[in-house]
């Protein structure tokens, strides 16, 4: 059956007949072009759509829209996905004790407040969530196991503070960084007088994307603690890093381990295999000297900060975010940024997350300095 754009596009070469070589010359083709007009492309485009069909022409009137730049090799640059945006501590702190309140422990799997993109669907950036979960005393999170793969940067810890992972035991001391790998039963405890309160970064947008988001209760609420004395699983993978090993390891940098963008940089990496904490999700702490101001860069990947301590700035794109301890800011993919320490006379901490061990496994990565 001949749909309207089919009978005009009849018409259209009827009237526009192939030169002797059977090929039409540049002026036909012209002629050709200007009968087919906007309106029957715009027919046309409405009979692809009725059939599930898209032409790629359409996509390149949106690139055009605007939303794309060039590399300098001359290839279409990436989109930025979301914005960048700075969740206050004030208004997190405030926030989770009022969780406490209004949701009780046997209510949830979890108490977790997520940060929002504004400009997303979901997801803190475009393959990263990160938000923060409070555990009063004497409470615990029940035993449970996803598709997705976590990690939590402790903000308020203590040794009596765990998380059990596939049964080993991790403490959760401030600063340290623990490990939820994906599909591995986790549960976790507060068996102190004050509140314990974490960062937890996942992978949810990625699993997402594909469709993959699976979840198990463990059918009790705990699971029995096999490994009380070290913080590695039975395969050899290391579960916990501890925040003085990292403070150490920054502190031992030569001055000119330091990076134009980032200051000294503490790439966290499994001890045996060298890989990133998980398949999806990179970590790295940021120290950066007083006065420290952070050459202009962007990269492809995404990712998501939260300040240890000290006080600085984010700028990104026509976006400042100043930030404080406690404070969480997204970093968008391939946005420009800078990261400053206001402070003349303290360093600052700041932790971090990122997407690149995908981005790299993808064959994505680039960066440009501004
Ligand atoms: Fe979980």
């Amino acid at each position: 059956m001949d749909t309207k754009s089919q009978k005009i596009l009849e018409d259209s070469s009827v009237a526009n007949n192939p030169s002797r070589s059977g090929r039409p010359s540049r002026e036909e083709e012209k002629a050709s072009l200007a009968r087919y007009d906007s309106a029957a492309l715009e027919l046309f485009q409405a009979d692809l759509a009725q059939a599930h069909i898209r032409g790629q022409w359409q996509n390149e009137v949106l690139r055009k829209s605007g939303n794309a730049g060039v590399w300098s090799d001359g290839s279409l640059a990436p989109k930025s996905g979301g914005q960048p945006f700075l969740w206050q501590w004030r208004l997190i702190k405030g926030f989770l004790e009022q969780s406490c309140l209004a949701v009780p422990e046997s209510y949830t799997s979890r108490r977790s407040l997520m940060f929002n993109n504004p400009e997303l669907a979901r997801g803190t950036t475009n393959t990263i969530n990160m938000g923060v979960q409070m555990i009063r005393p004497g409470e615990m999170a029940w035993a449970h196991r996803h598709s997705i793969s976590a990690l939590r940067f402790v903000i308020s810890g203590d040794p009596n503070i765990f998380t059990v992972v596939d049964g080993v035991r991790c403490a959760m001391e401030t600063g340290d960084l623990i490990l939820t790998p994906q599909w591995r039963w986790h549960d976790h405890y507060n068996q102190t007088a004050n509140p314990a309160i974490w960062l937890d970064v996942l992978d949810g947008p990625v699993m997402g994307a594909f469709n993959q988001v699976v979840f198990e209760s463990y059918g009790e609420r705990q699971q029995p603690i096999l490994n009380y004395e070290s913080d590695v699983a039975e395969d050899g993978r290391v579960l916990r890093f501890r925040f003085q090993d990292v403070v150490a390891a920054l502190a031992a940098m030569p001055q000119e381990a330091v990076s134009a963008a980032d200051g000294f940089v503490y790439e966290y990496r499994d001890p045996v295999t060298a890989q990133a904490p998980l398949p999806t999700l990179g970590c790295r702490m940021l120290r950066l000297a007083a006065g420290f101001s952070g050459e202009n860069c962007r990269r492809s990947t995404s990712e998501i900060y939260h300040v240890v301590r000290g006080h600085g700035r984010a700028i990104i794109g026509d976006r400042v975010l100043e930030w404080g301890p406690g404070d969480c800011f997204a970093l968008p993919n391939w946005s420009w940024r800078s990261i400053q320490n206001a402070s003349s006379e303290e360093d600052a901490l700041l932790f971090a997350a990122h997407d690149r061990p995908l981005i790299d496994m993808l064959g994505l990565y680039r960066e440009a300095r501004g």
